[in-house]
């Protein structure tokens, strides 16, 4: 089975393939399946922005699409980033502005968890749901794997940079929603496999 995912971030674009790809789904980015969008994201919510992102594309290509929308919500800045991660900072300087701005938080207060919404969408209809991913936030930046806030988010003793492909897969937010999509699948189209 072929799908279409409403995204031109090749980070995001990869998990989903490297998630869905051995349960038997094909995974496209939008700009191979001819959809060269890139819709402003001025919902209030990862469910509102999700939706908008799968249906501009689907709007164009008319067949299954999903989108992705995710982002880092830390306890003690009342969940933000939030909705605003990929605005928090210039790309590749999130995680030095989010440990600047929580350097004085103790150890105790770093919880955080990462959010990912998928709204899907197809001919007979459309739906959202989410996952989550609960860590803390450390007090340095460590490893070189994953993107984004991965170095500064800790998962047990790792940073999700420091884990593999698969190791981070196993625990992320995008890992558990994309399982999830699987399952929708399965339901609306049968055995995959
Ligand atoms: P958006 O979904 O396009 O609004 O972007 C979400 C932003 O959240 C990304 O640009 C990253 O900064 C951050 N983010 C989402 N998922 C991850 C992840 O798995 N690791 C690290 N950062 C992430």
């Amino acid at each position: 089975m072929k799908v279409v995912m409403a995204t031109n971030n090749a980070n995001k674009l990869r998990e989903a393939q490297e998630i869905l790809a051995p349960l038997g789904i094909e995974v496209i980015s939008q700009r191979e399946a001819g959809a060269d969008v890139e819709p402003e994201e001025n919902g209030s919510t990862f469910s509102e922005n999700a939706m908008i992102k799968a249906k501009a594309v689907f709007d164009i290509v008319h067949c299954p699409v999903f989108a992705d929308d995710s982002g880092l919500c830390v306890q003690a800045l009342d969940g933000r980033p939030g909705v605003y991660s990929a605005r928090y900072a210039p790309k590749g300087e999130e995680c030095a502005k989010l440990l600047a701005e929580m350097q004085d938080i103790p150890e105790e207060q770093r919880t955080a968890s990462f959010e990912c919404c998928i709204a899907y969408i197809d001919e007979n209809g459309c739906g959202t749901f989410g996952a989550s991913c609960v860590g803390r936030i450390g007090t340095e930046a460590r490893g070189t794997n994953g993107f984004g806030y991965d170095p500064v988010f800790y998962y047990g003793e790792k940073s999700l940079a420091e884990m593999t492909a698969e190791e981070k897969n196993a625990i992320s937010h995008r890992g558990h929603a994309l399982r999830m999509l699987y399952e929708v699948y399965q339901k609306r189209y049968g055995e995959i496999c």
